[in-house]
């Protein structure tokens, strides 16, 4: 794992420069290209840089298809706060894939099992996801797996932790209880299949978090310390992200 310490400012070009080497890679190997994308405050300058990127021609948008990691359900289709939507405003204006290039697991089938079952198999159809953008979770969740998750989940209808859905309040106007109470979450199987992992975070509330799953055991206990078993993951963080580790 390689682990860059470095002002937030810089963060975000450094992971750019992660996620769009892995893509150059991929589009290289196969013509074309699977961004996985997180959701969530930690890749929003990432997602600038990248579009950067885009603009300045190393990577070609019309190349590229996305994955949501997770989506929240109980929200009407079209919600300001679904995953899907966010992903319109945070990613697909500074780099612009086409809205049927980007999916997510669908909240809106009335049967979760069969809606978590459809997005594993569109993500293989598609080659499975060549980088992986994550954020961390206070918690130390990854996606929306919480704390206790198995290793071996895959997508898959969750509740949310307390400690989420208090973090997630701020999008929903300061209200823990407008916050959903579930969601489809790529599991940490479907997670770990990505062939890079980059995860950006920053600010000392994730601190305690990252040297749980930097540095402590490798234990559902911290879902992110999957990260230390992956071939190939890069986390970019802030000194005050970093401010607990060794
Ligand atoms: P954040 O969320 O980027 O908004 O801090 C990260 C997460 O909960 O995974």
């Amino acid at each position: 794992m390689r682990v860059l310490v470095v002002p937030e400012e810089q963060a975000a070009h450094l992971a750019a420069d992660a996620v769009t080497a892995a893509l150059q890679r991929a589009v290289a190997e196969r013509g074309r290209a699977v961004l996985g994308i997180a959701t969530g405050g930690s890749p929003l300058r990432l997602y600038r840089a990248l579009g950067e990127r885009v603009r300045a021609g190393e990577v070609d948008a019309s190349l590229l298809q996305g994955f949501l990691l997770d989506e929240y359900v109980g929200l009407p289709a079209g919600h300001a706060e679904s995953y899907r939507e966010v992903v319109r405003r945070d990613l697909q204006v500074h780099v612009p894939l086409a809205d049927h290039a980007v999916l997510g697991p669908d909240p809106h089938t009335g049967d979760h099992a069969a809606a978590a079952l459809a997005y594993e198999e569109a993500i293989a159809a598609a080659g499975g996801v060549d980088v992986q953008v994550l954020g961390i979770g206070g918690n130390g969740h990854l996606a929306f797996n919480e704390p206790g998750s198995p290793f071996d989940s895959r997508t898959r209808l969750v509740e949310l932790a307390p400690r989420t859905r208090e973090d997630n309040a701020r999008y929903f106007g300061g209200d823990v209880s407008a916050v959903p109470v579930a969601a489809l979450t790529q599991g940490l199987a479907t997670i770990a299949a990505a062939r890079e992992l980059v995860l950006v975070a920053s600010g000392a509330a994730k601190a305690q978090a990252l040297a749980a799953a930097l540095e402590g055991p490798v234990d559902v206990a911290c879902p992110a310390s999957l990260l230390q078993l992956h071939p190939r993951a890069t986390v970019v963080l802030d000194p005050a992200a970093a401010s607990l580790l060794a």
